[in-house]
C-alpha cells in the first residue's frame, strides 16, 4: 500500500472522533498510540475552553491527561460515561475487538462497558475477517498462573484452538504487571471462528481477571486509510 502511513492514519481516526466531542460531555480516555492521539487533540480543545471530564483506562493516559489540564474524575464519582474513545489491536466486520496490546484491557473493558457509547479508532490495518491474527492477551491472575495457563489451554481446545500461550515480559525481562498488578498471557491462536464461546470459556476460569475480547461494546470503529476515513457500524448510537 503505497503511500500509507499507519502512523499518520491514527492522528486523522483520532481527529474524526474529536468531532464526537460535546461540551459537558463524560468522557472515557483509552490507551495506546492511537487513543494518545485522540488524548493529544482532546487537551488542546481544552485548552481553548472546552469543558470535559475524563476517565482515563490507565495511568499511562492519566499521566498525559493532567499533562493536559484535561479534568479528571474517578468512575465511581461520575456515573454512567457519555462516551469512550480508545484504540484496538484488531477490529472485525461486526465490530468485535481484540484489545490488550498495551496492557491496559482491564480498565478498557470496564470503562467501555460504563459507557454508553464506545467507538474505536484505528488506522486500516487493525481490519480483519476474523479477530486473531493478533495474539489475544489476557490478564491473569499472579497466583496460580500455570493452573491458569493450562486452564486457558483447555479453553481453547475446546474451541478447536491451540497454540503457544506466553507469559507478557517488560523491556528489562520481567514479567510484565498490568496497572491492576496482574500478569498478562499473550495467545497465539490463530483465527478464533468463534470469539463468544471463546470468550464465555474463559470467564469461567477463577484466574482469569479479563481477556481482550471485546464482544457487542463498540458501536461503531473509526478507521483511517488509504481511501481515508471509514465509519463501520453507527458513530450516533447510544446518544
Ligand atoms: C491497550 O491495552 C490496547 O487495547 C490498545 O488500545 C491497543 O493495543 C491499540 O494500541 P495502538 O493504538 O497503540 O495500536
Amino acid at each position: 500500500m503505497r503511500g500509507f502511513d499507519p502512523e499518520i492514519a491514527k492522528g486523522q481516526a483520532a481527529a474524526a472522533a474529536l468531532d464526537l466531542v460535546r461540551p459537558g460531555m463524560r468522557l472515557g480516555l483509552g490507551s495506546g498510540s492511537t487513543a494518545a492521539r485522540f488524548v493529544a487533540f482532546l487537551g488542546a480543545r481544552v485548552a481553548q475552553g472546552l469543558q470535559v471530564v475524563g476517565v482515563p483506562t490507565s495511568e499511562a493516559t492519566r499521566l498525559q491527561a493532567e499533562a493536559l489540564g484535561i479534568p479528571l474524575a474517578n468512575l465511581d464519582e461520575i456515573g454512567e460515561l457519555d462516551l469512550t474513545i480508545d484504540g484496538a489491536d484488531e477490529f472485525d466486520p461486526r465490530l468485535r475487538l481484540i484489545k490488550g496490546g498495551g496492557g491496559a484491557l482491564l480498565r478498557e473493558k470496564i470503562v467501555a462497558a460504563a459507557s454508553r457509547r464506545m467507538v474505536v479508532i484505528a488506522d486500516s490495518s487493525k481490519a480483519v475477517e476474523t479477530l486473531g491474527k493478533f495474539p489475544l492477551p489476557i490478564e491473569v491472575s499472579r497466583f496460580g498462573l500455570a493452573a491458569t495457563r493450562r486452564l486457558i489451554a483447555k479453553a481453547a481446545q475446546a474451541c478447536g484452538l491451540g497454540g503457544p500461550i506466553e507469559l507478557r515480559k517488560a523491556p528489562n525481562g520481567a514479567a510484565f504487571v498490568s496497572d491492576g498488578g496482574h500478569y498478562i498471557v499473550d495467545c497465539a491462536f490463530g483465527a478464533i471462528p468463534a470469539p463468544e464461546e471463546l470468550a464465555a470459556r474463559l470467564d469461567a476460569i477463577p484466574g482469569t481477571v479479563e481477556h481482550g475480547l471485546f464482544l457487542g461494546l463498540a458501536k461503531a470503529v473509526i478507521s483511517a486509510g488509504p481511501k481515508g476515513i471509514e465509519v463501520l457500524g453507527n458513530l450516533d448510537a447510544g446518544i
